[in-house]
């Protein structure tokens, strides 16, 4: 049987609670509000990962990808050994939903895509 390729679909962990040291390094870690009020910014910090991921010529995190749900909202492009995959956004939630479901992928060039949610309650 042969091993799933990480460019093949998201990666996520096997066991959430339980990451290894390779998920660690490729898991998005959110920093936000749990709860936040309609049309009011508030920021987002997120960094890759628990363990910080390298930013070398030859292996690093390419972009960085914010949506709520299905919804894109901001991409960050991130060049090898002068930026860090450390970043803060500002995002302003509007709609009638009274949560969403914050989503932060990021790409490594070697192993792929990795994705990381956080459910944000929607205060009017
Ligand atoms: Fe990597």
């Amino acid at each position: 049987m042969s091993e799933k390729s990480l460019f093949c679909g998201m990666n996520r962990p096997a066991d959430p609670n339980n990451l290894t040291d390779p998920e660690k390094k490729h898991m998005p870690v959110i920093e936000c509000p749990d709860a936040v009020k309609a049309g009011e910014p508030f920021k987002v910090s997120i960094k890759v990962g628990a363990i910080p991921h390298v930013m070398e010529e030859a292996h690093n995190i390419q972009w960085i990808d914010v949506y709520f749900g299905q919804n894109f909202n901001v991409r960050i492009d991130l060049t090898p050994v002068f930026t860090k995959p450390d970043v803060t956004v500002t995002l302003v939630k509007h709609g009638k939903h009274r949560t969403s479901t914050l989503r932060v992928v990021e790409r490594c060039n070697l192993h792929g895509q990795w994705e990381t949610s956080k459910e944000i309650t929607i205060n009017e």
